[in-house]
């Protein structure tokens, strides 16, 4: 009996991928590389966009042939997605031939829907409204991302920018004991990985509840495990983003000197329509006390264009943001509007035409200052995480603790190893070297 996952989203939805995998291995299911070859295809969806959705509809669509050759083959939809108010109906009448659809809320009863639907002919359809507890005692994540983990700290998020479904898909913000989070973490270290990514949609509002620790403490006290590893996070919402945080990565060498800050927008106006609580000022003050501790801390970040109402000098503005935050690279978007969202109502909208050339000279903007940032490596030495192999490129691959790509050759296999990289070339943004002995 074989599976297969079909991922969108998220670092989220990846690590959820990797949960709804444990799931299947616990019922006797192995992986395959092909879909056709699927006893069981599961789509773990995502909403941010309309892109994304219509992705996954195209993608679930496609299988309808495959479904009527091979009536056993059991299809499931989960994620964001069907989460959304009518949108499980709205699959379930577009593609009859689903058999399981289930929410964000209800992953952890994925089993039980597989094992109901094995007994009956007609499709599971489960939606939960409310969150509930986190769960802790389901099945182990099958790791997919060698040598990175990813670890869960909190779900859901409180924060309802104007423009994001994520807190109506995702629930309010709940935080994992910090005690299972030290303990996941160290077992992980045992097995071997070499990089931890801490997740949550905004990861500076940690808490327990009991106040014991809060974010630039569990991260000291992860960095404080033994061994060689790096510890990364994300992400970061501006508006939380502490002094006390900046010091903790200054003080603990293991937590990669790289945050990902979404600004959004360089426009004060479009940043208080967008309710992100806080002025472009704001912004680049936090990431001067970033930069007083950490002084060569690379910063990424997401921008939107085309939010409604921006006029070209709002845009301007994030222009000049780019320039002055120094970021060294960023997730560029088109607004998007989503259903049951407080932007989706405003006026304003901003032309489709008018939004696509903003987004190209953003990118042209962000990626000037990529490259340049990226030809300061020529001639460095740098210490690299081997990552993958590419056989296109014939080259390993790898990142240095900012988050910049390397590619290099090697002989034996180096993926999980830390190694030393001179960067001879850059081509784009990524760099060529020869590995030191
Ligand atoms: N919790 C994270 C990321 C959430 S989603 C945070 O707050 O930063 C990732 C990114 O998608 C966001 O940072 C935002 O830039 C983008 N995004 C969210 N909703 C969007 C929408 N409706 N249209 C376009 N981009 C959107
Ligand atoms: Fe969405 Fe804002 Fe929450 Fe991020 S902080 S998930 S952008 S509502
Ligand atoms: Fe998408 Fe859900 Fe993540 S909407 S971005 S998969 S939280």
């Amino acid at each position: 009996m074989k599976y297969y996952i079909t991922t969108y989203g998220c670092q989220m939805n990846v690590h959820e991928s990797e949960k709804i995998a444990g799931i299947l291995a616990s019922l006797g299911y192995e992986s395959c590389n092909d879909i056709a070859d699927a006893d069981i295809a599961v789509f773990n969806t995502c909403c941010i966009r309309e892109n994304a959705e219509n992705h996954a509809f195209g993608n679930i669509g496609m299988l309808k042939k495959l479904k009527s050759e091979r009536k056993d083959m059991i299809i499931a939809v989960g994620g964001c997605l069907p989460q959304q108010i009518g949108k499980a109906e709205i699959l379930h009448k577009k593609f009859p031939f689903v058999d399981i659809i289930f929410g964000t809320h209800n992953l952890g009863k994925l089993k039980d829907y597989i094992l109901k639907k094995q007994k009956q002919k007609k499709a599971v359809i489960e939606i939960e409204q409310s969150e509930g507890e986190i769960c802790e005692n389901g099945d182990e994540p099958l790791r997919t991302s060698y040598p990175n983990a990813w670890i869960n700290i909190t779900y859901g998020c409180n924060n309802f920018c104007s423009y994001c479904i994520v807190p109506y898909v995702r629930g309010r913000e709940r935080s994992r004991s910090s005690a299972n989070i030290i303990s996941e973490a160290k077992s992980l270290v045992r097995e071997g990985y070499k990089e931890l990514t801490l997740l949550g949609q905004n990861v500076n509002s940690y808490s327990n509840g009991s106040t014991d620790l809060t974010f630039p403490r569990l991260l000291a006290a992860v960095a404080a495990i033994d061994g060689k590893f790096r510890l990364r996070f994300m992400t970061s919402h501006p508006k939380d983003f502490s002094e006390e945080l900046a010091k903790a990565i200054a003080e603990n060498p293991k937590i990669c000197n790289c945050v990902h800050l979404p600004a959004q927008s360089g426009s004060n106006a479009v940043l208080k329509a967008m309710n992100r609580k806080y002025t472009v000022e704001d912004y680049l003050k936090k990431i001067e006390i970033l930069r007083k501790y950490v002084p060569n801390c690379a910063v990424t970040t997401d921008l939107i264009v085309g939010f409604p109402g921006e006029t070209e000098e709002d845009f301007n503005a994030t222009l000049k943001l780019v320039e002055e935050a120094d970021f060294s690279s960023a997730f560029t978007f088109v607004y998007s509007p989503r259903e049951g969202t407080v932007a989706a109502k405003m006026p304003n909208r901003v032309p489709e035409e008018v939004s696509k050339e903003r987004i190209m000279r953003l990118i042209e903007a962000v990626n000037a200052r990529t490259r340049e940032q990226s030809q300061k490596y020529v001639g460095k030495t740098v210490e690299i995480l081997c990552e993958d192999y590419d056989p296109k490129k014939q080259k390993y691959l790898g990142r240095d603790e900012y988050g910049r790509m390397a590619y290099f050759s090697g002989e034996t296999d180096l993926v999980g190893e830390f190694v030393k990289v001179n960067i001879g070339s850059v081509n784009g943004i990524s760099l060529y070297g020869k590995i030191e002995v």
